[in-house]
């Protein structure tokens, strides 16, 4: 496969847009295709705020075994060169819709968590926030007493506004735009590309295989992200993290 390595003094203001294909190469399953989550889980039973008021235990259960599975899980080589490249450019932002927090890991700064993140815990009724650190144990109650549920954007649940805010000013400002393995399915995410594009961003989508969005990119580079990037991005050098 032919990539055209990219200059990225050559852009003002970078937007890395990541799915679940961003760290599927670091052994977390992604939700749809084959091995996917929503393949073997419900989303009705385990991911939504009207599984939670039934079964709570049921829905914390899934998440506290999401949370070993990435627990022992390591950012990749995919990871690592988008945190060494914010070392190197002044305006990078990741605007992510993972929840395993290893862009974090990696090193990046500027990430925006567009659907929370799994490392954090949030009380329904009196709104306090409880961060968890993988490894340790952390409560299923806040201390007024009701389940605490992770601070996660669910089926049927909005994203919160001020993290949509985020994601459309580091959208305004970015000419390259570079998707990184999201099926484009879920919204409001899902319109990102298209946004980006109206902005007049060059985009570049990263993924093995193609979806309903893939016409919105520039150029399209059909193999695996640890594949694609190092080469997309042959002069980013530097804190690349085992
Ligand atoms: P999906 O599971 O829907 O899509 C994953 C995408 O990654 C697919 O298009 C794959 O082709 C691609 N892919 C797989 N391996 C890859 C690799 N090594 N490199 C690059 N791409 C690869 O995941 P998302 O699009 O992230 O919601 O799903 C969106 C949302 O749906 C998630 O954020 C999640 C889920 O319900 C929440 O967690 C709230």
């Amino acid at each position: 496969m032919d990539i055209v390595p990219l200059q990225p003094a050559d852009y003002q203001s970078i937007v890395f847009f990541t799915g679940a294909g961003m760290s599927a190469e670091s052994g977390i399953p992604t939700y749809r295709g084959k091995g996917g989550i929503w393949t073997k889980y419900h989303w009705e039973q385990v991911a939504c705020e009207e599984a939670f008021r039934r079964d709570p235990e049921q829905v914390l259960t899934f998440h506290r075994e999401r949370r070993l599975g990435v627990a022992a899980c390591r950012p990749n080589s995919g990871h690592h060169i988008i945190a060494a490249l914010e070392q190197q450019h002044p305006r990078v932002t990741v605007v992510t819709q993972n929840i395993d927090g290893l862009h974090g890991l990696a090193g990046s700064a500027r990430v925006i968590e567009l659907h929370g993140s799994l490392w954090r815990l949030r009380c329904p009724r009196d709104g306090q926030r409880l961060e968890i650190k993988p490894g340790s144990d952390y409560p299923d109650r806040c201390e007024c007493g009701a389940w605490l549920r992770p601070d996660i954007v669910w089926f049927g649940d909005n994203l919160d506004q001020d993290v949509i805010n985020l994601a459309m000013e580091s959208l305004a400002e970015c000419d390259l735009f570079v998707s990184v393995g999201t099926s484009g399915t879920v919204w409001p995410a899902a319109g990102l590309p298209q946004i980006a594009r109206r902005n007049g961003a060059y985009s570049l989508e990263i993924n093995p295989e193609a979806n309903e969005n893939s016409r919105l990119y520039d150029r399209a580079y059909r193999a695996p992200a640890t594949q694609v990037l190092p080469r997309l991005f042959p002069s980013v050098t530097g804190p690349v993290r085992a």
